[in-house]
Protein backbone atom coordinates (compact mmCIF):
# COMPACT_ATOMS: atom_id res chain seq x y z
CA UNK A 1 0.00 0.00 0.00
CA UNK A 2 2.69 2.15 0.70
CA UNK A 3 3.73 1.83 -2.65
CA UNK A 4 1.27 2.71 -4.93
CA UNK A 5 1.46 5.33 -7.30
CA UNK A 6 -0.85 7.33 -9.74
CA UNK A 7 -0.13 4.61 -12.42
CA UNK A 8 -2.12 2.24 -10.13
CA UNK A 9 -5.42 4.41 -10.32
CA UNK A 10 -7.50 3.26 -13.30
CA UNK A 11 -10.48 4.61 -14.98
CA UNK A 12 -12.97 1.42 -15.31
CA UNK A 13 -15.48 1.20 -17.85
CA UNK A 14 -18.91 -0.16 -16.12
CA UNK A 15 -21.22 -1.91 -18.28
CA UNK A 16 -24.19 -0.53 -19.26
CA UNK A 17 -27.70 -1.70 -20.02
CA UNK A 18 -30.37 0.15 -21.70
CA UNK A 19 -32.67 1.13 -24.07
CA UNK A 20 -34.85 4.28 -24.33
CA UNK A 21 -36.32 3.63 -20.72
CA UNK A 22 -32.68 4.22 -19.71
CA UNK A 23 -29.79 2.76 -18.30
CA UNK A 24 -28.75 0.31 -15.42
CA UNK A 25 -25.29 -0.05 -14.55
CA UNK A 26 -23.84 -3.27 -12.24
CA UNK A 27 -20.67 -3.37 -10.44
CA UNK A 28 -20.69 -6.84 -8.57
CA UNK A 29 -18.07 -8.03 -6.08
CA UNK A 30 -14.33 -9.02 -7.18
CA UNK A 31 -16.21 -8.59 -11.35
CA UNK A 32 -15.54 -5.30 -12.15
CA UNK A 33 -13.43 -4.38 -9.10
CA UNK A 34 -10.51 -5.96 -7.39
CA UNK A 35 -12.26 -6.07 -4.34
CA UNK A 36 -15.32 -6.91 -1.82
CA UNK A 37 -17.61 -3.75 -0.82
CA UNK A 38 -18.49 -3.64 2.41
CA UNK A 39 -19.48 0.32 2.37
CA UNK A 40 -21.05 2.74 0.18
CA UNK A 41 -21.36 6.17 0.54
CA UNK A 42 -22.06 9.07 -1.25
CA UNK A 43 -21.31 12.84 -1.14
CA UNK A 44 -24.09 15.48 -2.50
CA UNK A 45 -25.30 18.87 -1.90
CA UNK A 46 -21.81 19.78 -2.28
CA UNK A 47 -21.66 24.13 -2.68
CA UNK A 48 -19.78 25.48 -5.56
CA UNK A 49 -15.96 25.80 -5.40
CA UNK A 50 -15.88 23.43 -2.49
CA UNK A 51 -13.41 20.92 -2.13
CA UNK A 52 -13.41 17.17 -0.25
CA UNK A 53 -11.25 14.65 0.36
CA UNK A 54 -7.60 15.92 1.43
CA UNK A 55 -6.75 13.10 2.93
CA UNK A 56 -5.36 9.17 2.28
CA UNK A 57 -5.82 5.73 3.44
CA UNK A 58 -3.79 3.08 4.29
CA UNK A 59 -6.04 -0.32 3.55
CA UNK A 60 -9.01 1.00 1.64
CA UNK A 61 -9.34 0.54 -1.77
CA UNK A 62 -12.31 2.64 -3.09
CA UNK A 63 -14.69 2.88 -7.08
CA UNK A 64 -15.51 6.44 -7.51
CA UNK A 65 -18.68 7.27 -9.48
CA UNK A 66 -20.10 10.24 -10.93
CA UNK A 67 -23.96 9.06 -10.08
CA UNK A 68 -24.83 12.41 -11.62
CA UNK A 69 -23.06 15.60 -12.33
CA UNK A 70 -19.65 15.53 -12.28
CA UNK A 71 -16.55 16.55 -10.94
CA UNK A 72 -12.35 16.03 -11.10
CA UNK A 73 -10.51 13.68 -8.73
CA UNK A 74 -7.15 14.83 -7.87
CA UNK A 75 -4.56 11.76 -7.39
CA UNK A 76 -1.25 12.34 -5.77
CA UNK A 77 1.14 9.68 -4.60
CA UNK A 78 4.05 12.00 -3.33
CA UNK A 79 5.71 12.32 -6.55
CA UNK A 80 3.42 12.94 -9.16
CA UNK A 81 -0.42 14.34 -9.54
CA UNK A 82 -2.97 13.17 -11.80
CA UNK A 83 -6.81 14.59 -12.43
CA UNK A 84 -9.45 12.64 -13.22
CA UNK A 85 -12.23 13.65 -14.90
CA UNK A 86 -15.77 11.81 -14.07
CA UNK A 87 -18.91 12.59 -15.63
CA UNK A 88 -20.88 9.59 -16.38
CA UNK A 89 -22.24 6.92 -14.52
CA UNK A 90 -21.25 4.14 -16.15
CA UNK A 91 -17.44 5.23 -15.44
CA UNK A 92 -15.74 4.15 -12.80
CA UNK A 93 -12.00 5.46 -10.84
CA UNK A 94 -10.69 2.57 -8.98
CA UNK A 95 -8.71 3.66 -6.30
CA UNK A 96 -6.21 1.50 -4.07
CA UNK A 97 -5.38 2.33 -0.97
CA UNK A 98 -1.52 4.43 -0.26
CA UNK A 99 -2.62 7.90 -2.55
CA UNK A 100 -3.69 11.09 -1.48
CA UNK A 101 -6.64 12.34 -3.14
CA UNK A 102 -8.90 15.85 -3.42
CA UNK A 103 -12.18 15.69 -5.15
CA UNK A 104 -13.28 19.16 -6.61
CA UNK A 105 -14.77 20.89 -9.36
CA UNK A 106 -17.96 19.48 -8.54
CA UNK A 107 -20.97 20.67 -10.95
CA UNK A 108 -24.66 21.55 -9.65
CA UNK A 109 -26.38 18.18 -8.18
CA UNK A 110 -23.31 16.04 -8.82
CA UNK A 111 -23.13 12.57 -6.50
CA UNK A 112 -19.88 11.08 -6.11
CA UNK A 113 -20.82 7.29 -5.48
CA UNK A 114 -18.58 5.53 -3.81
CA UNK A 115 -17.98 1.33 -3.15
CA UNK A 116 -15.42 1.09 -0.35
CA UNK A 117 -13.52 -2.55 0.52
CA UNK A 118 -13.71 -1.89 4.59
CA UNK A 119 -15.85 -0.31 7.01
CA UNK A 120 -15.42 3.26 8.34
CA UNK A 121 -12.69 3.37 10.38
CA UNK A 122 -11.35 7.10 11.69
CA UNK A 123 -7.37 4.64 12.14
CA UNK A 124 -7.53 4.32 8.51
CA UNK A 125 -7.03 7.47 7.50
CA UNK A 126 -3.98 9.89 7.15
CA UNK A 127 -5.16 13.51 7.24
CA UNK A 128 -1.84 15.23 7.51
CA UNK A 129 0.04 15.71 3.81
CA UNK A 130 3.27 15.03 5.79
CA UNK A 131 2.55 12.72 7.49
CA UNK A 132 1.55 10.73 4.27
CA UNK A 133 4.71 11.82 2.76
CA UNK A 134 6.43 10.37 5.68
CA UNK A 135 3.95 7.15 5.30
CA UNK A 136 5.56 6.83 1.66
CA UNK A 137 8.99 7.45 2.79
CA UNK A 138 9.34 10.47 0.68
P1 LIG B 1 -14.41 12.44 5.29
O1 LIG B 1 -14.06 11.07 4.82
O2 LIG B 1 -13.36 13.22 5.98
O3 LIG B 1 -15.03 13.29 4.08
P2 LIG B 1 -14.44 13.80 2.70
O4 LIG B 1 -13.28 12.96 2.33
O5 LIG B 1 -15.55 13.65 1.75
O6 LIG B 1 -14.10 15.24 2.83
O7 LIG B 1 -15.71 12.31 6.22
C1 LIG B 1 -16.43 13.43 6.68
C2 LIG B 1 -17.06 13.07 8.01
O8 LIG B 1 -17.97 11.98 7.85
C3 LIG B 1 -16.04 12.65 9.06
O9 LIG B 1 -16.44 13.20 10.30
C4 LIG B 1 -16.19 11.15 9.12
C5 LIG B 1 -17.62 10.89 8.68
N1 LIG B 1 -17.77 9.63 7.96
C6 LIG B 1 -18.37 8.55 8.58
O10 LIG B 1 -18.79 8.62 9.75
N2 LIG B 1 -18.51 7.38 7.89
C7 LIG B 1 -18.07 7.26 6.61
O11 LIG B 1 -18.22 6.17 5.99
C8 LIG B 1 -17.43 8.39 5.96
C9 LIG B 1 -16.93 8.30 4.55
C10 LIG B 1 -17.31 9.55 6.67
Amino acid sequence: MKKTSIKDCKLIQINQIGDRRGHISVVENQNEIPFSIKRVYYLYDVPSGEERGGHAHKELQQLIVAASGSFDVVVDDGYNKKTFSLNRPNKGLYFPAGLWREINNFSSGATCLVLASHIYQEEDYIREYKTFKTYKKI
